[in-house]
């Protein structure tokens, strides 16, 4: 009973409440928090996940640019209704590379997690121009200048730079090659095909993403990302390393 003598002390004096609460969380912050600067031990690396190519990650850029993860998420969470929606949950591994994350907290339009594939480039590009085409209730805005204008590649090799700087496992190689691979990978038949898949370990995406061969434009850049999207993890050969890392009944 002495003890509930000494919690009457602090019942009755809130400064002294309020250190000893402050102090409470301090402490759970802390072991919450602490190992999680460490990124290496909370994502488990998963085969098939690579850094994007320069011609993806100047997509990447435009989706960023233009605002889509205002409308879209890319996070399919382990429910059974998304996971039938959208397919297999997503992976933390999966965005690793994507600095800053686009997990998003907005659905006016669907999740793109895994939107890779789905569709040809052909649906993207009309879809792109005028969503009202291919889907007559979108309210999706039309991005129809994104054909029209080039990709900014002249200096897509500081892109990459800045993305090594922030642990993307980029290569000085890559790095090098990077104007010269977003071009050739908006080009069908491109004789870099090999050497690019070799630098970034799988086969690639190559062709002319918006039916225009004369120029590498955001539209190209924009499909080659969106193309891309969930497709690097193999889920048929796919296998959680341990069972307590998936949230109970998942697929
Ligand atoms: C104002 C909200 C809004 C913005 C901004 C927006 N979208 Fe959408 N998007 C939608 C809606 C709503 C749909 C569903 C109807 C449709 O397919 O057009 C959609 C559908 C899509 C789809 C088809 C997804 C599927 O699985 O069927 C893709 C791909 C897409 N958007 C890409 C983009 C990209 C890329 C951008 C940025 C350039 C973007 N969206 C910006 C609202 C938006």
């Amino acid at each position: 009973m002495s003890f509930l003598y000494k919690h009457k002390k602090l019942e009755k004096n809130s400064i002294l409440l309020l250190i000893c609460i402050i102090g409470a969380i301090l402490v759970g912050g802390i072991v919450e928090i602490i190992p999680l600067f460490r990124q290496e031990t909370v994502i488990e690396p998963v085969k098939g996940v690579r850094p994007y190519t320069p011609l993806e990650l100047a997509g990447y850029n435009i989706y960023i640019r233009e605002g889509c993860y205002l409308c879209h998420s890319q996070q399919i969470r382990p429910l059974r209704d998304e996971v039938a929606r959208y397919g297999h949950y997503s992976l933390a591994a999966e965005s690793m590379y994507d600095h800053p994350f686009q997990w998003g907290s907005k659905r006016t339009g669907p999740d793109l997690a895994r939107v890779g594939g789905k569709y040809s480039d052909e649906w993207h590009a009309a879809h792109l121009k005028n969503p009202r085409d291919v889907v007559p209730e979108s309210i999706m805005p039309s991005y129809s200048f994104l054909s029209r204008h080039g990709a900014r590649l002249h200096d897509i090799d500081k892109h990459l730079r800045a993305q090594q700087a922030l642990g993307v496992p980029y290569t000085d190689d890559m790095i090098k090659n990077a104007e010269s691979d977003a071009a050739s990978q908006a080009h069908a038949g491109s004789d870099n095909q090999t050497a690019m898949e070799e630098r970034y370990g799988g086969p690639l995406n190559v062709r002319d993403f918006d039916g225009n061969p004369m120029l590498v434009s955001e539209m190209d850049a924009l499909i080659a990302y969106l193309q891309v999207l969930g497709t690097m993890v193999k889920f048929t050969d796919y296998e959680p390393a341990s069972a307590t890392n998936t949230a109970g009944e998942t697929q």
